[in-house]
């Protein structure tokens, strides 16, 4: 990107922000890389994991990636200015990690869509790790997803988590196959840095409070934005080709009920709501 066409991050403040909430946090902005997640992982994986500062946490934004990479090693495509990427790396300690993307999920759906007393919310949250624009029940188009992976240094266990929003309309030809939306359609003044200051204080909350207490706390509030409560799916998980979705359970599996009542926990799970 040319120079004087950088967005203002102001990391400054950001980072005043978060670090009461993460002491020894770093924030980062790059013009360009691989990827924020990659860039991450191998920093961590690269440290010794015996000094104090390789397990620190690190919030990375990048204005543009070269190899952004989605779920299931899908390519996530993002247009600089047009979206928000960035990854935190933070060490984690849960009892348990399942339900962690829901968690995230519902922290970054709350931020850009807070609960407004009995209207039906318009980001919507499709199991396991997708943030989509609901345009009715059962019905959207995917605003956003995460990435979460966890590596161990030292004694200690890193999590990043990477988010990609759409932000702003994209280039003409770069829809998704799930349809696109963007926080522009949510937030007529919107900007990726305005984005990002409106999400890190309560990504960062939700982490500390998933370290201490779980999905658990969070399952019933899940149900209001499961894009796929009630709805009719297709899955990738053997045995349950498809059938009907009933939400999700403390640990934040799918149940989708066919001939039995199945319970699908996330790995390399896909699940489509059902169109025809
Ligand atoms: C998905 O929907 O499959 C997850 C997409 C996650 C994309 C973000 S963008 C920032 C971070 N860096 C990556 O390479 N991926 C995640």
């Amino acid at each position: 990107m040319p120079h004087g066409q950088h967005l203002q991050w102001d990391s400054q403040a950001l980072w005043h922000e978060l670090v009461p909430l993460l002491p020894g946090l770093s924030v980062e902005v790059l013009a360009s890389v691989d990827s924020t997640n990659t860039y991450l992982l191998e920093r961590a994986r690269h440290s010794s994991g015996r000094r104090h500062e390789d397990s620190q946490p690190c919030l990375l934004v990048a204005e543009m990636q070269t190899q952004g990479r989605g779920r299931q090693g899908r390519t996530w495509h993002a247009s600089p200015r047009r979206s928000l990427t960035f990854s935190l790396a933070l060490p984690l300690d849960p009892a348990s990690w399942s339900g962690l993307s829901l968690a995230v999920g519902m922290a970054l759906a709350d931020a850009l869509d807070p609960p407004d007393g009995n209207a039906p919310p318009r980001v919507g949250l499709k199991w396991p790790n997708d943030l989509w624009l609901m345009d009715a029940p059962g019905r959207g188009r995917k605003l956003g997803g995460i990435l979460i992976e966890t590596l161990a240094v030292g004694e200690r266990r890193m999590a990043v988590i990477g988010i990609g929003l759409n932000v702003l309309p994209q280039e003409a030809g770069a829809e998704l196959s799930t349809g696109f939306a963007c926080l522009q359609e949510l937030q007529p003044q919107i900007d990726a840095p305005r984005a990002l200051r409106q999400v890190a204080a309560p990504l960062v909350r939700a982490l500390k409070r998933f370290e201490q207490q779980g999905f658990a706390p969070l399952a019933a509030a899940y149900g209001r934005r499961d894009l796929l409560l009630g709805q009719p799916v297709t899955t990738t998980y053997p045995g349950v080709p498809q059938g009907v979705a009933e939400g999700v359970d403390e640990q934040g599996a799918l149940r989708v009920r066919n001939d039995g009542l199945h319970t699908l926990v996330s790995g390399e799970v896909s699940v489509r709501p059902r169109t025809d």
